[in-house]
């Protein structure tokens, strides 16, 4: 068999260019990461996958290893002990600090292919006053904005008095998803900015302020995979950020996803692809951005007209974990040809079923919660189903939570309906204290069959 094996894959490398069997590392530890893993897996190219640090679920795609996100010393010194040709980086944080021009400027690590932007690209996420000037610049359509400092803040409180209702106040830079206020009073906004900028209410990360228009309609996600200079378009997504069912109360990290979304037709994917898509890529190209990774752009579409809302320098959680299944390519190959330059030749085939991911979380949530109680029911499954982790680890032989966001069931249906549905029923089959799940994930588009009522 292992010679079979060899055989094949050996025939596979002379016949196919981006075909190298390899060590790969993937950085992160949530449903996303698990959801990777799953998918990296099952690549005939990846020989030895090892996640840093990964959950309790990565474990069983892979071999975890104790290393912090940002240590990127000692992320570099595994890949060398591992032999690792590909290093894949699923959440922003690494990214905006400069994990890839790390591993880039290092003799040691050069030839690494390494999945996510330069520090300097990875603005796109990492300054909102960065990602709206490459908006303005490229024509790709956004709110109208402003941006402010303490240097202009009289300037910003007059700004403010004039801006009608409701303001958005953006700080400019990572805030762990805290850092975007919808305010309905010229009152709150004065208060808020002043607390941004002259209390540093994020930090560093609101030192500077981006003050923008309120833009209403649906929102959702789009992604590609982009080399910086060529792209594919993956399938799109919506997620339900609000804690509470209806999309009320907190915002979290994300309760659950459908994909694809039945009101993304045609004509609304030709605007995407034009308007958003296309400007976007060509900004990264003429400003000789090094960009090889994905691209999650935040949309509101209203009356069929879509504007950005923000860029990612990652793939979403838990975007991902609709996302990912649906595509069937080899990942790994995916990931080469960005790597190499070569995405013109990729073309993406993708499950048309219906993908509805929902995400159980600790009682809480996303407020204070407790962590470490045990996960029974974890070997439930159902055809058609998978079952992520997030914040899962292994502790001695139980597994226990981990996190605010600790599992994601991920169903295929023939229609939202269908598959949140058995979503929710496999969850249904796993308990923890406290656990808390949305009963109404993909809530718009139920009793909807084919797209239509
Ligand atoms: P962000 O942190 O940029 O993902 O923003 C968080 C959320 O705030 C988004 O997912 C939107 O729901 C909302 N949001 C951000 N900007 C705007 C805007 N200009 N108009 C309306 N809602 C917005
Ligand atoms: N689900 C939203 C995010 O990943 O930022």
């Amino acid at each position: 068999m292992v010679l079979h094996l060899r055989w094949l894959n050996s025939f596979q490398a002379s016949y196919n260019p981006l075909f190298h069997i390899m060590n790969i590392l993937l950085v992160g530890s949530g449903g996303r990461e698990h959801t990777l893993a799953w998918k990296l897996k099952q690549s005939a190219q990846c020989e030895q996958l090892y996640i840093a640090p990964g959950n309790a679920g990565t474990q069983q795609c892979g071999t975890n290893l104790n290393i912090s996100i940002t240590d990127f010393e000692a992320l570099s010194a595994a890949c060398l002990e591992h032999n690792i040709s590909m290093l894949i980086v699923g959440p922003e944080e690494p990214l905006v600090k400069g994990i890839t021009d790390y591993f880039r400027e290092n003799a040691a690590t050069s030839h690494i292919y390494i999945i996510g932007p330069s520090a300097e690209a990875a603005q796109l996420e990492g300054s909102k006053a960065f990602a709206k000037a490459f908006m303005n610049k490229y024509h790709v359509p956004t709110a109208a904005y402003k941006e402010f400092t303490e240097e202009n803040f009289e300037e910003g409180l007059a700004y403010i008095r004039s801006h009608p209702l409701p303001i958005v106040l953006k700080a400019d830079g990572l805030a762990a998803g805290k850092g975007v206020l919808i305010c309905n009073s010229q009152l709150e906004a004065l208060a808020e900015f002043e607390l941004m900028i002259m209390r540093s209410k994020f930090g560093a990360a609101g030192k500077k302020v981006v003050i923008e228009e309120f833009l209403t309609g649906i929102e959702m996600s789009v992604f590609v995979l982009t080399d910086g200079s060529e792209y594919v378009l993956l399938p799109e997504a919506k997620d339900y950020k609000r804690i509470g069912k209806g999309d009320t109360g907190l915002n979290t990290g994300g309760m659950g996803a459908v994909s694809p979304l039945p009101f993304f037709d045609e004509a609304l994917k030709e605007k995407v692809i034009s308007r958003i898509i296309e400007p976007t890529i060509q900004g990264l190209r003429e400003e000789k951005m090094d960009y090889k990774g994905f691209v999650f752009v935040g949309l509101m579409v209203d009356n069929g007209e879509p504007m950005v809302i923000e860029y990612n320098c990652r793939m979403g959680d838990p975007e991902t974990e609709v996302v990912i299944p649906r595509i069937k390519n080899d990942l790994v190959e995916l990931l080469v040809a960005a790597a190499n330059q070569k995405l013109s030749t990729i073309r993406i085939a993708t499950d048309e079923q219906t993908a509805v991911a929902v995400v159980a979380v600790s009682g809480g949530y996303p407020g204070q919660h407790e962590t470490g109680f045990p996960i029974y029911g974890l070997d439930a499954s159902l055809p058609g189903s998978l079952l992520f982790h997030a914040g899962t680890k292994q502790a001695g032989d139980q597994v226990v939570t981990n996190g605010g966001r600790v599992l994601v069931a991920t169903s295929f249906g023939d229609n939202v309906q269908e598959a949140a549905e058995q979503s929710e029923y496999l969850l249904q089959q796993v308990d923890y204290e406290d656990i808390v799940f949305r009963p109404d994930i993909g809530y718009e588009f139920r009793g909807l069959i084919n797209g239509k009522a």
